[in-house]
């Protein structure tokens, strides 16, 4: 017999490295979930995707807030540069056969029959694929609302990768990874982890412990509600697991970066530094999060409480091209302060202040609160 070399499977492409980690930084505690997104595109890169299925079809479960629906948008934007580059779904707004001929379009010579361009088609699921990567993310939203005509559209599309249209036309979902997210079974878990909070103390046994509890909770929750012909087809259900304190404090900086981001690429080109100090943060995590919505609202209290302020700021000419905002609480007030550091602003920053006005022109200060305020995210 001849030399051998012994391979190691567990290597992944630079490309795949590249994409968990990116997701890894947008996503918080939810490990599990980017390995597992991260192993399927992998294999879609090696090209051995099973032919005549979707790439891969998820079922995320778990609380409100944890990041289902973030992690598909997060993914959108490693892959395509954009959040919205998926054809989302959401199931609750197709309950009546009506409203099916929105998502699928109706047949010929039915009433209103050239006026709907149904939701999915082949272009729009396409639309957004590159040169370099030829997939579509497709997210099937709240699927414990869908109705009995959907499930059957659903069964098909996740058994076949094929959905025909209201006019016939054959939509080819095998370049798709398919998710479905469900708040199933996040009351259970919310209660156990109440319960549990004890357990979370102990040893890291115990710990273990509850993370396999929750992960039953869940999947029971599932199994009760959903069909056995349906959940066969689910190639991995990934139950997202609550946020905790330290994960909130995290998905805090994230979109605290968010807002910075949108600070230093703000039209006007001016771009001041904010930093928040401890008492700012934690008046934040208060305002924004909670065991039971976890950082659903937390962008909210970052707009309200951080982003209106400081459009005004600028606004009104407070705020100048190269400042050092401390941004502070006052808790008997219950709001944030707003202070400018009068000097050495932005020393050690890549920019150079000095290189620029000291005060900007006010219609530049008009332009970045609008700017601002415009490029506010749905919540
Ligand atoms: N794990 C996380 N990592 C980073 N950000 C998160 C995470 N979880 C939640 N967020 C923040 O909270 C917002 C809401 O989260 P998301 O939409 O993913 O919730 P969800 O789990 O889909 O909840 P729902 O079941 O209500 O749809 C996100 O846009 C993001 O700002
Ligand atoms: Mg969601």
């Amino acid at each position: 017999m001849g030399a051998q070399t012994v391979l190691d499977p567990s290597l992944q492409s630079s490309d795949v490295q590249e994409f968990e980690r990116s997701l890894l930084d947008r996503v918080v505690g939810q490990d599990r979930a980017v390995r597992r997104l991260a192993r399927v595109y992998q294999v879609f890169l090696a090209g051995l995707a099973s032919p005549g299925r979707p790439l891969v079809n998820l079922l995320f479960l778990g609380p409100t807030g944890s990041g289902k629906t973030r992690l598909v948008e997060a993914a959108a934007e490693v892959f395509f540069g954009k959040a919205n580059a998926v054809l989302k779904i959401d199931c609750a707004e197709f309950q009546h056969s009506h409203e099916i001929a929105k998502l699928i379009g109706s047949p010929p010579g039915y009433l209103g029959h050239r006026e709907t361009q149904p939701l999915i088609t082949q272009e729009g699921l396409d639309q957004f694929q590159t040169e370099k990567l030829k997939a579509s993310l497709v997210l099937f939203d709240e699927i414990e609302k869908a109705s009995d005509a959907l499930w059957q559209l659903l069964l098909g599309i996740l058994d076949k990768a094929t959905l025909t249209l209201g006019d016939n036309r054959r939509v080819d979902f095998s370049r798709s990874m398919i998710f479905l997210t469900s708040n199933l079974g996040s009351q259970e878990i919310s209660n156990l982890m109440r319960g549990g909070l004890g357990f979370m103390a102990g040893a890291p046994g115990d710990n273990e412990n509850l993370d396999q509890k929750i992960y039953r909770v869940a999947i029971e929750a599932a199994r009760r509600k959903f069909s056995a012909e349906f959940l066969n087809r689910i190639d991995k259900v990934i139950v997202f697991r609550p946020l905790e304190r330290e994960h909130l404090e995290k998905v805090l900086d994230i979109e605290l970066g968010h807002v910075q981001e949108r600070i230093t690429t703000a039209e006007c080109g001016h771009p001041f530094v904010f930093r928040c100090t401890e008492p700012a943060r934690e008046f934040l995590l208060q305002e924004g999060t909670d065991p039971k919505s976890g950082a659903r609202h937390l962008k909210r209290a970052i707009e309200r409480h951080l982003v209106y302020p400081v459009s005004n700021l600028l606004a009104t000419s407070q705020i100048r091209l190269g400042d050092l905002i401390i941004v502070d609480a006052d808790t008997s007030l219950g709001k944030l302060v707003f202070r400018r550091e009068d000097q050495g602003a932005l020393v050690g920053e890549p920019a150079e202040p000095s290189a620029q006005p000291a005060v900007a022109p006010a219609s530049a200060q008009h332009r970045a609160a609008r700017t601002l305020a415009r490029r506010a995210p749905r919540d």
